[in-house]
């Protein structure tokens, strides 16, 4: 195992591996979708949750404009339509309507929800920010649903039983991913006194161990490389052709 450096625009990729969005939007009778992977809940009460689109994106004047939008969370099935919607955009034709997907009406939006999805979030906008090169856009949960076979109504969480109906993760450039496993942390509560004196037992210690041992291992033979003159150093980045969703 070695550390390696990655330049600081590319920190955001160490990220990848969180759910994918479909948002649709709607301003002046045309709909639209897109994908987004930067999204996150930001506030309980009031329910908010906030996504991050380029000014460059069609969907971003459609939700500064229309002042909504949907947050759809699309199961596999939605793969290739999702990567495609992210590849085009609406200025260029009505893409939503090309991709034939199933949509169905929202309860309390103008967008429209997306048939392959296993939630939905209906939202009307709270507030906008610039944030760097990104728009970040609050909206206010106005109606959501999932689908019961995605989700389970008494633990609060997906379900994980079929992989045709788990959220789609985004892990970067063409590739995705669902969640395999669920395991649940064993830890009893306690104090930071009983933490210090009884610690989690030896796991960590012993796979630290195993990690520093591998360190000097890999430190040892660049230095042999080094001696003999075949060591190529860290460039410290990823090739910049890489995409920039
Ligand atoms: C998987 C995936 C995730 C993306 N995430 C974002 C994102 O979080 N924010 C953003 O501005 N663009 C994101 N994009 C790019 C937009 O979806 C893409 O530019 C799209 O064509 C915009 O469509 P529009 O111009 O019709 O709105 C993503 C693309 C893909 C494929």
């Amino acid at each position: 195992m070695v550390r390696r450096s990655l330049v600081e625009d590319d920190a955001r990729r160490l990220l990848g591996g969180a759910p994918v969005l479909i948002v649709t939007t709607q301003w002046r009778a045309v709909a639209n979708a897109a994908p987004i992977a930067w999204a996150m809940p930001v506030s309980v009460n009031p329910p908010l949750l906030a996504i991050a689109v380029h000014p460059s994106r069609r969907s971003h004047d459609m939700i500064k404009y229309g002042e909504e939008f949907v947050v759809n969370i699309p199961s596999r099935v939605l793969l290739n339509h999702t990567q495609w919607l992210g590849m085009v955009s609406n200025s260029a034709g009505d893409k939503l309507e090309a991709s034939r997907i199933p949509s169905f009406r929202a309860r309390q939006v103008d967008a429209p929800l997306l048939e392959g999805c296993v939630g939905w979030i209906e939202c009307t906008l709270h507030d906008w920010y610039t944030m760097g090169d990104h728009t970040l856009f609050i909206g206010k949960v106005v109606s959501a649903q999932a689908d019961t076979d995605a989700f389970d109504f008494n633990t609060g969480m997906w379900t994980l039983d079929d992989d045709e109906y788990k959220p789609l993760m985004y892990l970067g450039g063409r590739s995705y991913s669902v969640l395999d496993e669920a395991f649940d942390a064993t830890v009893e509560q306690r104090s930071v006194e009983q933490m210090q004196e009884e610690g989690l037992g030896q796991e960590l210690e012993e796979a630290e161990a195993e990690r520093r041992i591998k360190r000097e291992e890999e430190a040892e033979r660049r230095e042999q490389e080094e001696q003999r003159g075949e060591y190529e150093p860290d460039t410290s980045s990823l090739p910049r052709e890489l995409p920039d969703a």
